[in-house]
């Protein structure tokens, strides 16, 4: 039985891949509830299937087992009701920035020009709508990507390893950025990361996915007042918590 009340709920999905080389089983029975407003960091090994869900709950990919039910509508398409950010930017390089952020939309021409305006101020970037995105450095290209998504007003951001291509300080400083937008904006975001400090500074929990096939081993809720303090005692605690529940989750298998 569906419940409908629920924001995003995931119930009983499985999903394996057929091709020339046999059955890939990817996800197995991955359960998961989403509240409206939540941040959820998604971790868990390399190939465990963990892109595959996302791009279910996008749409991307219509045949699974279970369901996928988004405020009450199984999701069987892609949507603007869910915005998906890649590793990459995926910004057209021969448009501008403003130009990227508003593509396709349709309407009052005043009116697009002034949220654009509003989105840009969002993501830090005021000052930048004339630029292409080679211009921009990979966190404020990065940064452009969000706009682009958050501009449709999107139910729920997916956001898929989005500064796993970023140096350490970069991938800090966006990480504040991305709880800021979070904040301002109240979309429901789940995030899928490789990085620990990155799962729990974000986080209200961090979901521990197993190995292929996939399915949600833990969830460890984060309980610490934002914006987090990664020096700070308590932070240092709920890291060896993620640790030792993913060492635990992956056994004898490598991150
Ligand atoms: N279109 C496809 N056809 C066949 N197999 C696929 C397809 N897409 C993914 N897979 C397989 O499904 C499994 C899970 O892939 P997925 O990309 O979801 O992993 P992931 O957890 O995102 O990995 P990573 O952390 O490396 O990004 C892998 O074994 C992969 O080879
Ligand atoms: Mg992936």
């Amino acid at each position: 039985m569906i419940d409908n009340s629920s924001f995003l709920k995931i119930a009983k999905v499985s999903k394996t891949f057929s091709d020339e080389n046999g059955k890939t089983p990817a996800i197995k029975n991955v359960t998961l509830e989403v509240y409206k407003g939540e941040f959820v960091s998604i971790i868990g090994p390399s190939g465990c299937g963990k892109t595959t869900l996302l791009r279910l709950i996008a749409g991307l990919d219509e045949e699974y087992e279970g369901d996928i039910v988004l405020e009450g509508k199984r999701i069987e398409k892609p949507g603007l009701d869910r915005g998906f950010i890649f590793q990459e930017h995926r910004l057209l390089p021969w448009l501008t920035i403003e130009e990227n952020v508003s593509l396709g939309m349709e309407g009052n021409k005043e009116n697009i020009k002034e949220q654009v305006k509003i989105y840009m101020e969002k993501v830090g970037l005021s000052g930048f709508e004339k630029k292409y995105p080679s211009q921009l450095s990979g966190g404020m290209a990065q940064r452009a990507a969000i706009a682009r998504t958050l501009i449709r007003h999107p139910k729920v951001l997916l956001l898929d390893e989005p500064l796993g291509a970023l140096d350490a300080l970069t991938k800090m400083n966006m990480q504040g950025e991305i709880e800021r937008i979070w904040t301002a904006d109240g979309t429901t975001m789940m995030m899928v990361t490789h990085d620990i400090d990155e799962a729990i500074f974000l986080g209200d929990r961090v979901v521990i996915m197993s190995h292929r096939p996939t399915e949600v081993d833990q969830i460890i809720p984060i309980d610490l007042p934002r914006p987090r303090d990664r020096k700070s005692k308590a932070f240092a605690e709920y890291r060896n918590m993620v640790i030792n529940a993913f060492n635990e989750s992956i056994g004898a298998y490598q991150i």
